[in-house]
């Protein structure tokens, strides 16, 4: 499943990613990595960069391992297990934070989206990336999948007021016509 994640979210991810400008040496961590094809992007799109992936789950990290086996051999990327909830890393260290298709999940988004902002360097980036939210075109499928499994489904202006809340300035978020898709973008202060 978590290796099929990283085929089913590549679409999703790579027009994500295209939202973000990415200095080349950035400093950057995924959070909930899964099978770590964003972390592997991210390494490709930043090659003088360095990028952390970080997973609650051990079968998540051990995929995402596998898959940037290149990576942590030449020491530009490094793949942890851990919760979003406490990032085991100082304040202000990473240009940029993604979480692709996994703040559903989360145990408490408000408090976990003002830990990212914690570990941002003043004028960092997040990039919340995902497959549906309310209110979506395709928000009837969802509306149900996405309650069932007791994960959350904020509608568009939620995503915005989650950033806003957490302390994020230039708050935009953006879709394709056609798609459930959202990528909400903030910059840290
Ligand atoms: C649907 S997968 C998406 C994985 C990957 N980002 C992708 O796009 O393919 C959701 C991931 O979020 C992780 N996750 C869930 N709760 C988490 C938490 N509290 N902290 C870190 N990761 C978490 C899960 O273990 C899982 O690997």
């Amino acid at each position: 499943m978590v290796r099929g994640w990283n085929r089913s979210h590549a679409k999703l991810t790579d027009w994500g990613l295209q939202q973000v400008i990415l200095p080349k040496n950035a400093v950057m961590l995924d959070v909930g990595c899964g099978g770590g094809r964003t972390v592997s992007r991210l390494s490709a799109l930043a090659p003088a960069g360095r990028v952390v992936g970080l997973d609650v789950s051990a079968a998540s990290a051990a995929v995402a391992q596998d898959t940037n086996a290149g990576g942590i051999e030449s020491g530009r990327v490094q793949i942890l297990q851990g919760s979003v909830a406490a990032l085991p890393f100082p304040s202000g260290v990473f240009d940029i934070v993604t979480a692709v298709e996994t703040h559903y999940y989360w145990p408490n988004l408000a408090a976990n989206v003002k830990e990212i902002l914690r570990v941002l360097k003043p004028g960092g980036t997040f990039a919340l990336i995902a497959e549906a939210y309310r209110g979506g075109p395709l928000c009837l499928i969802y509306g149900i999948i996405v309650p069932l499994i007791g994960a959350a489904l904020l509608s568009d202006a939620e995503h915005r007021d989650l950033l806003i809340q957490a302390g994020f300035t230039e708050v935009v978020t953006k879709h394709v016509p056609g798609k459930n898709w959202i990528c909400a973008t903030g910059r840290k202060p």
